[in-house]
């Protein structure tokens, strides 16, 4: 008897209304979808999973996915009934193997569930998570309302898991397009068990319900995050260096492809790094020519509306700008308040500090400058 996952992510996410589908947006740093294929990977007992795909996806997701044999792509259908019905043909799966029917826009799925409902289906032909109904029930007719009894009324959530000869008999016999799995094999008169549920494995439906669902997954994520970032210069012949936004003169330039602003870039590097967002090389590739003397205020301010859109406001920063020459201290208030404008940080907020290194390696011998950073992103909520 082997075990087989569905996962359905074949739908078009209408309702939450992004570019993309609900299913492959981020959540937590992984695609939604991501979460419960993973799931059921980490599961020895699962043999094989059919993730079922809009068809101008799966070319991308073969690609992507890791080659572990345990994976199928298959194209879905119009309706989430449809794609159910294409992932159980898809499958090599035994009338006495169990399968287990999962929505990909629910992401919080933990083994627990798992085990939980393939120790139901010992005794029962089909099983599935399910939440009591706490809100009062109505039942409208025209202007008046009729109360309807809570007791034994379920909200149910997937996976559900079935005997495959259970499922299959069923959905050959049901023609209409059912909301879920169970409502097909209902009207067979299989003996259905119902476990626990969890208000993490809740839908993603609506825009909202990704912020929702994710704090559900993650309750104890800290609500501040922080970053490093580290860059160094060479010095070459010129009038002077752009550091923190100001020039100073001098008998030497850094050298770069942008104005070299060793301390910005630094502190551009600590914002994305604690919201683990890549580098500044990652979004201004020194390749690319528009990025040519580029004010480094750009990369600063593309950090920021980048962890903005992610969750996170700038918290505070400290740069120290490690270099024998030139003497930072005479600009370093300067140097605050231009940090703090292209922030928009309090001055109390930002600090920058300098030190040289005792005479000691490059920047000893004066070939260069280094900057390190420190920052803190709060969470927007
Ligand atoms: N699904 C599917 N094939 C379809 C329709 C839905 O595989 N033809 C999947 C969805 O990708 C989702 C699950 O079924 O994982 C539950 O459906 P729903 O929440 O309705 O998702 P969508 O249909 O994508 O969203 P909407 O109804 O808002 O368009
Ligand atoms: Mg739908």
């Amino acid at each position: 008897m082997s075990i087989h996952a569905i996962v359905v992510a074949a739908g078009s996410g209408s309702r939450a209304g992004g570019a993309t589908p609900k299913q492959f947006e981020l959540l937590a740093g992984k695609p939604v979808y991501r979460w419960s294929l993973d799931a059921f990977r980490a599961d020895t007992k699962v043999s094989s999973i059919c993730l079922v795909l809009p068809a101008h996806t799966l070319d991308d997701m073969r690609e992507a996915l890791p080659h572990t044999g345990k994976i199928i792509c298959i194209e879905g259908g119009r309706e989430r009934a449809d794609s159910v019905r294409k992932g159980l043909e898809a499958l090599e799966a035994a009338d006495d193997d169990i399968v287990l029917v999962h929505d990909a826009a629910r992401p919080g799925l933990h083994q627990a569930t798992i085990d939980q409902l393939l120790d139901a289906l010992q005794t029962h032909e089909a099983a599935a998570p399910a939440l009591p109904v706490i809100d009062a029930l109505k039942k409208r007719n025209g202007a008046n309302l009729t109360s309807l009894d809570r007791k034994d009324v379920y909200r149910l959530q997937t996976p559900q898991a079935f005997r495959v000869r259970v499922l299959r008999n069923a959905l050959a016999s049901s023609e209409h397009a059912f909301v879920d799995d169970l409502e097909a094999v209902e009207h067979s008169g299989a003996s259905v068990a119902l476990v626990p549920g969890t208000e993490r494995l809740s839908k993603i439906t609506f825009a909202e319900d990704f912020e929702r669902v994710r704090r559900l997954m993650f309750p104890d994520a800290p609500s501040f995050r922080i970053g490093s970032g580290f860059d160094v210069h060479a010095f070459e012949p010129g009038p002077g260096v752009t550091l923190c936004g100001v020039f100073i003169e001098h008998e030497a330039r850094l050298k770069g492809h942008s104005d070299a602003d060793a301390g910005w870039h630094a502190l551009t590097d600590a914002i994305l790094g604690a919201a683990a967002l890549g580098d500044i090389g990652d979004h201004f590739p020194p390749s690319d020519e528009r990025w040519k003397d580029a004010d480094s205020e750009v990369f600063l301010r593309h950090a920021i509306d980048l962890v903005h859109n992610h969750g996170w406001t700038l918290g505070n920063c400290d740069i120290t700008l490690i270099c024998e020459t030139p003497k930072i201290k005479p600009h370093r208030e300067a140097m605050r308040e231009r940090t703090a404008a292209a922030t928009g940080l309090a001055l109390e907020a930002v600090s920058i500090k300098a030190t040289t290194t005792e005479g000691l390696g490059f920047t000893g011998r004066r070939e260069g400058i280094a900057a390190q950073a420190a920052a803190t992103l709060i969470a927007l909520r």
